[in-house]
């Protein structure tokens, strides 16, 4: 073997340790991992109690944790307000005119609040919907392009203890509907249109669609930002900035318990129908804050720019939450990374002065295709720290990353979910790095990989990722399902079960290597297998559907869908796009397969289950284990 052969060979093992630069280490506000984290788990209640304490409360908690398994409360007896912290607490000493968020429009408009202002729009929403009769406890759904006005209006509901729900742009019309149902939205908030590559995306007709049929909605605000200005039905649409003038900049945030919904988010499981992960404002403040403070090493200097979507639970945790808990000065785009060209993002970095950059593992990859030309074009010297999110991070992207940022800066592979609400497996920026691995717990938290029994497995052998104790950020509940909320912690006794595989290696760092269910990672986003299906049934041709992940180059995973069609339907190039038109028209771009098999029959269990399983096998051409089950 030769010896780049080799250098691969131990890199695919993950042998490969990227130690910190001693600059970094100094820097960073966790020097020594090891001993932190050790103290921090001998007595995890006083480790919270005292982070909590960083933040303002308005009256203090009797207790840091109630547990009565799988149910938490955190920081019990104590009230306090997210959108408090996130902005009142920096306008009383010298962040009040710090820039809090600075927004760059995909055709290149920048927009800048400071603090100051950030907190005024804020206050004015809140006055707008308090006009309009919505009182704490209320749902908002909101269904905005990235801008502004989407993070304005989610501190806004907080400010008052209204849930926000937040649905990501590129839903279509039935699944926003079905989200605006599951929450009994009394009020919608959209915009006229989003931009996409420079294609306008009308949203405002999917909202009307949507809306038509939800019948809890009684306002429809709208953000135009073409002009001249669609038209609105008076009195139930209403203008967004026609809401807001009249309404004073100053609205107290009211105290709330700390355990009151903060938002609930949407995601996909291993049913049809999406879960309301529901969080909280005391435990989720303490969570997201800590994190972005240790994970990113922040400070008040650094320019903090996030890729993510508010729409996703990135954003909510480290766009919105997270960065502004702690002062950041944050930097938001519109747009893809590689429109108008690919150095859109190495652009941004350079031009605004980044430091922390936390992205994805597919935007990496898609930048890697374009080549090293386009980062090497710009000066990107003000970075300092990485992230990484959403998916496995394969050691080539890993490296890349990591070269055409430098080769010395950190990157912070972070793993977490829709339900964890904060980051739980993540190296900190002085801690030895393994390229594809997101290494240990961050502190404060307990993780193990386990069998189907809950028996911690030996070092390198593949299990289950658990997280056993509670932490505060944890989801509360599945909106309107406890039930479902339940199987997170019984489907292995005492602990969290987080759905994916992962093992450790000799040194404890996890390995994660993808889902354990019928989830599926679409460039990073969480795609159901039983959502697509259903999509796809729905379609007249369609008898039958089964759907699979299969490895894909950029996209980390791309759905195959496997189709029995109606008897008398019969294939077509036309009948195909036909297929896709309709799942982008019941669920969005997102949740179209890339690859349709019209097929005679689907390898099922006795009991008539779908083996997605054994069609994902053969379909990898892999051997598809154990089959004593199947009938057909
Ligand atoms: C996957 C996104 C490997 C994982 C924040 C998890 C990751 C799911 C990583 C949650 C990572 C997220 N390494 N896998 N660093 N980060 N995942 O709810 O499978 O959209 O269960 O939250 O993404 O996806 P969600």
């Amino acid at each position: 073997m030769g010896h780049d052969e080799k250098a691969l060979e131990s890199l695919m093992r993950g042998d490969r340790v990227v130690s910190p630069t001693a600059a970094t280490t100094a820097a960073a506000y966790i020097q020594d991992y090891d001993a932190e984290y050790r103290r921090s788990i001998a007595d995890p209640e006083a480790f919270w109690d005292r982070i909590a304490k960083e933040l303002e409360w308005f009256t203090p908690w009797r207790k840091v944790l109630d547990w009565n398994y799988p149910w938490a409360k955190w920081f019990v007896g104590a009230t306090c307000n997210i959108s408090y912290n996130c902005l009142d607490r920096h306008l009383n000493g010298w962040r009040k005119n710090k820039v809090a968020v600075i927004w760059v429009g995909e055709q290149g408009e920048e927009r800048i609040f400071t603090y100051g202002e950030l907190a005024r729009q804020v206050n004015r929403c809140a006055n707008a919907l308090k006009a309009l009769g919505l009182k704490q406890g209320d749902r908002v759904t909101i269904y905005l392009p990235k801008i502004p006005e989407q993070i304005v209006a989610m501190l806004a509901c907080a400010r008052i203890g209204v849930i926000h729900s937040v649905v990501y742009s590129g839903f279509s019309a039935p699944a926003l509907e079905s989200r605006i149902k599951d929450a009994e939205s009394r009020l919608v908030i959209t915009a006229d249109v989003g931009y996409d590559r420079s294609k306008v995306i009308k949203l405002k007709p999917v909202v009307d669609q949507a809306v038509a049929n939800c019948g809890s909605v009684e306002t429809v605000v709208v953000v135009r930002r073409e002009k001249p200005g669609i038209a609105l039905a008076a009195p139930k649409e209403v203008d967004w900035d026609d809401w807001l003038a009249g309404e004073k900049p100053v609205c107290e945030a009211v105290p709330l318990d700390a355990e009151t919904p903060l938002y609930i988010l949407y995601t996909s499981g291993t049913t049809g129908k999406p879960k309301g992960v529901v969080h909280v404002h005391g435990g989720y403040m303490v969570g997201t804050y800590l994190t972005t403070k240790y994970v990113f090493d922040l400070k008040d200097n650094d320019v903090y720019f996030c890729v993510a979507d508010p729409g996703w639970v990135t954003g909510h945790s480290y766009i919105v939450y997270g960065p502004l808990l702690n002062g950041a000065t944050i930097l938001t785009a519109e747009g893809k990374p590689d429109y108008p060209n690919p150095g859109r993002w190495w652009n941004l970095i350079e031009r605004y002065g980044v430091s922390i950059f936390y992205t994805t593992p597919t935007a990496v990859r898609l930048l890697m295709k374009y080549g090293e030309e386009w980062p090497r074009k710009y000066d990107l010297s003000s970075l300092r720290i990485l992230g990484s999110v959403g998916e496995p991070i394969n050691p080539e992207a890993w490296e890349w990353y990591h070269r055409v940022t430098g080769g010395t800066k950190p990157i912070m592979d972070t793993w977490w979910q829709t339900e964890t609400g904060m980051i739980l497996i993540t190296p900190l920026p002085s801690v030895p790095l393994k390229p594809g691995s997101a290494t240990r717990p961050f502190l404060g938290v307990e993780a193990d990989v386990v069998d189907r029994t809950g028996k911690p497995l030996p070092a390198n052998e593949g299990g289950f990722a658990v997280i056993t104790k509670p932490w505060p950020a944890m989801m509360r509940t599945i909106y309107k399902d406890p039930d479902r909320y339940l199987t997170y912690w019984h489907t292995i006794p005492n602990c969290y079960t987080a759905g994916d595989v992962c093992r450790k290696d000799d040194d404890g760092y996890f390995w994660f290597m993808g889902r354990a269910d019928d989830v599926i990672k679409v460039a990073g986003n969480r795609i159901g297998t039983a959502e697509v299906e259903s999509a796809l049934v729905s379609h007249p041709a369609v008898a039958e559907a089964a759907v699979i992940g299969k490895p894909h180059k950029t996209a980390g995973e791309a759905i195959k869908a496997f189709v029995i069609l109606k008897q008398g339907e019969h294939e077509s190039p036309e009948l195909i796009q036909g297929l896709k038109d309709h799942v982008l028209q019941e669920l969005g771009k997102i949740a179209v397969p890339q690859e349709i098999d019209i097929v005679p029959s689907l390898p099922k269990t006795r009991s008539g289950k779908i083996m997605r399983r054994v069609l994902k096998a053969k379909e990898l051409g892999q051997d598809p284990g154990d089959i004593s089950t199947i009938e057909e």
